[in-house]
């Protein structure tokens, strides 16, 4: 296959779907929303927005997606049964260009252990279901779930028949992330290979990072001929994770002598995006990541230092600027008014459904801008996650804390929360400052959830830094994450674990698209 036949890697984000299943990062319709936008600015070809039949906030979410998306295709996901079919066309009835994307288990455990079904039954079952998704749209995928695990001569059954029956995209996912990159490569290559009518189809593969392949496995499938990859913001995703979109797109970018493909993306909007999706769900980027973590493009030892002043290609692969890193800069500050602060989170890609939510954080801007002389656009970004655009509609708000820590005495805190209006006041003692305000929320809410991560970063630099705080609970099998920022790490937290209590008690559960019956 030369270059020029087939030259575009198209970008599947599933953030929206696969990554929202990583435990505790569930989101709102409305965060959904905005990651949508953001992804639709970076030009992504492909948002899956989630699982309609889930719930009927997953399905409103999609919906909403699919409404508001006009440049990219927003596809919805569905079991190989009428019924998600049915709700995933329905929610995507509004989409300038939707696609359902339908799946059903292939390997042997899957079938025996799981669907119960023959491998007869399962071919029926994928061409009936392909068929009923050509009744809402011509843009349909397939996925032979644990295609990894699966034998090659089935999958070439399945695949002719359902290419036969309309699919138009073929997804091969390594479901539980099994698969080596030089056998996952051959594996697609050999697919498109041996299928007769493999050149009706493009081929898509969707890497799961158990063992840390899920980049190379995404890759060496590209270099066979896959032509969609399927990844997820900071490879977020179902246990460790999905292949990260940003590694898979700057591979592909920087690698352009190895690749018979590009993408189309905007990758100078890589780290708004990844920003954005660990504001909204709670997941901290561990700062050695590659291309988004805080230590990406820095350089610590002083031959480094001394090697790119003097020419950048020494140490430097990449440009900062590509990935849309640049220098921290202040962007505002205490005397911007309304109107600046709209037009940087726009170019942040953050956009406010009504003026009451421009308003709140508007007012939580100016808080913060008395406290912290110079705002950074990290801070703008924090502050907006935190207070995620619907503080309005939240149950439980701060009102006020007081804490009392000194050498020799044990810290004690007063907080006043304000449950569905009504102000209460707790007050409690603890290990530290931040232990004894937790406790003090607690006397108040009693929600016994369980405390499963603490954790506290600064934003920028510098001592008057913000510290973003996330906190994850688990109550009765849901787990949430919660997160606060304030120049005062102690407010910070409160703010965080009231933002995770607000989730738990509003947040409705939902089914799991590879559990349950088909
Ligand atoms: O990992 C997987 O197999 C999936 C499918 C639904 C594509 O997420
Ligand atoms: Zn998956």
């Amino acid at each position: 296959m030369s270059k020029s036949d087939n030259d575009r890697l198209i970008i599947f984000d599933t953030t929206l779907r696969d990554g929202e299943q990583s435990p505790g990062a569930s989101m709102t319709k409305e965060e959904k929303i905005r990651i949508a936008k953001a992804l639709e600015k970076m030009r992504v070809d492909v948002i899956e927005a989630g699982f309609p039949i889930a719930s009927p906030g997953d399905f409103e979410a999609v919906k909403a997606v699919a409404n508001v998306v006009k440049d990219s295709t927003v596809c919805g996901l569905a079991r190989a049964l009428d019924k998600d079919i049915e709700r995933a066309g329905e929610a995507l009835k509004g989409a300038n260009s939707g696609r359902i994307h339908t799946f059903i288990a292939t390997s042997p455990i899957h079938m025996q252990e799981k669907l119960r079904m023959q491998p007869d039954q399962v071919v029926e079952q994928a061409i009936k279901s392909v068929r009923l998704a050509g009744k809402f749209t011509d843009n349909i995928e397939f996925s032979p779930e644990d295609a990894g695990r699966s034998e090659t001569d089935f999958l070439c059954r399945i695949i002719e028949a359902v290419i036969d029956a309309g699919a138009t995209t073929i997804n091969i996912p390594d479901t539980v992330g099994y698969n080596l990159p030089h056998r996952f490569g051959s594996l697609v290559g050999e697919l498109i290979e041996r299928i007769p009518n493999s050149d009706k189809a493009i081929f898509s593969v969707h890497c799961h990072n158990d063992l840390g392949m899920a980049v190379a496995n995404s890759l060496s499938a590209v270099m066979q001929g896959a032509r969609q990859v399927e990844c997820t913001i900071n490879g977020l995703g179902e246990r460790a994770g999905n292949a990260a979109l940003e590694e898979i797109v700057m591979a592909v970018r920087t690698r352009q002598d190895m690749f018979e493909c590009d993408v189309g993306l905007d990758t100078t909007q890589i780290m708004t995006c990844s920003r954005l999706v660990s504001g909204i769900t709670g997941f901290p980027v561990q700062p050695n990541k590659a291309i988004v973590g805080a230590n990406a493009f820095a350089h610590e030892s002083g031959i480094h230092q001394d090697g790119v002043l003097k020419s950048r290609e020494t140490y430097e692969i990449m440009r900062a600027q590509d990935v849309g890193l640049t220098a921290n800069k202040i962007v505002l500050g205490k005397h911007s008014g309304r109107n600046a602060f709209k037009t940087r989170l726009h170019d942040l890609g953050i956009e406010f459904s009504s003026e009451e939510e421009l308003n709140n954080a508007f007012s939580r801007f100016k808080e913060l801008a008395d406290k912290k002389h110079e705002i950074f656009d990290e801070d703008l970004q924090a502050l907006v996650s935190e207070t995620n655009l619907c503080d309005i509609c939240e149950k439980f708000k701060l009102v006020s804390l007081k804490v009392c820590s000194e050498t020799g005495e044990t810290p004690n805190a007063t907080v006043t929360i304000s449950d569905d209006g009504a102000e209460t006041q707790g007050v409690s003692e603890g290990g530290g400052p931040v232990d004894a305000a937790l406790k003090a929320i607690e006397s108040i809410v009693s929600s016994n959830a369980d405390l499963q991560l603490y954790s506290v970063n600064n934003i920028t630099s510098g001592t008057d830094s913000q510290g973003e705080v996330t906190i994850r609970l688990s109550k009765e099998g849901r787990i949430v994450n919660g997160l606060g920022a304030d120049t005062d790490i102690v407010i910070a937290s409160a703010r965080a674990y009231l933002n995770a209590l607000n989730k738990i008690y509003s947040a409705t559960p939902k089914a799991h698209p590879q559990l349950g019956d088909v």
